[in-house]
């Protein structure tokens, strides 16, 4: 097997593609043949040691892949060899192969491409965690979503509208607000360009949006929560932009707003069977044609040092597939 190994924490520049013994599963394990692995943000903040959780040295980045099970070990029991599947890891997807947890797996159904399934997992998950469980959406509300055309970002767009929900996309260019569009979005606010709270203030007819998606933080989170509707939800998803933002607490008073934390990774861990659930309705919602990953950029998995710059310049429209022959 190949894989790209981290032997430090400095980056993707520092990571190497080497061929290994190809490894056998233990108790619990399985081993998978990676057939599409999707590039999320959190890969790029693990290879730097920027995240939250700092694997032990040397590791294989890569928390979300699909494949077929290759080899079981012992005490496995709702997968078997041949299996297609999607699993979120942690680490292990940029390669050729990969030893996982049987308990981050699951069997794919028929519908699903392996590029799909690949790109699945932890942006809906996340997306409908937040938005769903976290914020209560009802349909008839009004969602800002920041950084829209991004991974999170787009399944946001999507699980909004899938819920009935208006949607405001605001994005960082024309290009991807124009994207947006073709999502399903019914305005797109560019922040580069445009001054957001002016432009929140005439889309909602000064109302503001009743709930806000934020996975890039910086000045934007501020701008934009000054803005929010009376009993308004702030979603704290990530923080692409690199920096952590700071909130006067009088403007949750005077809107009676609140702030709620995402950690969708913490929360499958946590919760399996409430996430089991999540999953559940974000697959029939798949077949039924409301979802489905925007994959607009496809490199061969040796080619990972490009997709880790695509992603670091704000390049990655929805999600990034790396494929193995
Ligand atoms: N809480 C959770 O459970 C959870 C789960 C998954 C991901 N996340 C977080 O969500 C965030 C987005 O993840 P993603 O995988 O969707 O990433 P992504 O596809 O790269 O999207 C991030 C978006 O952020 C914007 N951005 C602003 N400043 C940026 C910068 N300096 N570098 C890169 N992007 C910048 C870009 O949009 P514009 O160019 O339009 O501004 C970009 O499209 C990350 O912070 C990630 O850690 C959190």
């Amino acid at each position: 097997m190949h894989a790209w190994i981290c032997e430090e924490f400095a980056g993707p520049e520092r990571l190497v593609w080497k061929e290994a013994p190809t490894p056998e599963p233990g108790k619990g394990e399985v081993r998978v043949a990676i057939k599409a692995a999707s590039l999320n943000f959190p890969d790029l903040l693990i290879v730097q040691g920027k995240y939250q959780m700092r694997p032990p040295l040397p590791f294989v980045p890569g928390a979300e892949f699909a494949g077929v099970v290759e080899a079981v070990g012992d005490g496995v029991k709702h997968l078997s060899v041949g299996t297609q599947v999607a699993g979120f890891a942690g680490v292990g997807g940029f390669g050729t192969h990969t030893v996982a947890p049987a308990a981050v797996l699951m069997p794919l159904p028929p519908v699903f491409s392996f590029e799909d399934a690949a790109a699945f997992l932890c942006t809906y998950g996340t997306t409908y965690h937040a938005l769903m469980d976290r914020a209560q959406l009802k349909a008839g509300e009004t969602v800002l979503v920041l950084g829209a055309a991004g991974g999170v970002g787009t399944a946001a767009i999507q699980i909004a509208k899938a819920a009935g929900a208006r949607v405001i996309a605001a994005t960082s260019s024309d290009d991807k607000c124009a994207l947006c569009k073709t999502l399903g979005a019914d305005a797109t606010i560019n922040y580069s360009t445009q001054n957001l709270r002016d432009e929140l203030k005439t889309l909602t007819d000064g109302k503001g949006p009743d709930v806000i998606y934020d996975p890039v933080g910086g000045d934007l989170t501020e701008a934009a929560f000054r803005s929010i509707a009376w009993r308004g939800r702030l979603l704290v998803i990530g923080f692409a932009n690199g920096q952590i933002p700071a909130l006067p607490l009088n403007l949750a008073l005077l809107k009676g707003a609140s702030i709620l934390g995402v950690f969708w990774g913490e929360f499958a861990k946590r919760e399996p069977q409430n996430n089991a659930a999540c999953l559940m309705q974000l697959a029939a919602w798949y077949m039924e044609g409301k979802i489905k990953p925007v994959v607009e950029q496809k490199l061969a998995m040796a080619d990972l040092p490009r997709a880790f710059e695509l992603m670091g310049s704000r390049q990655v429209r929805g999600k990034l597939v790396l494929t193995n022959p």
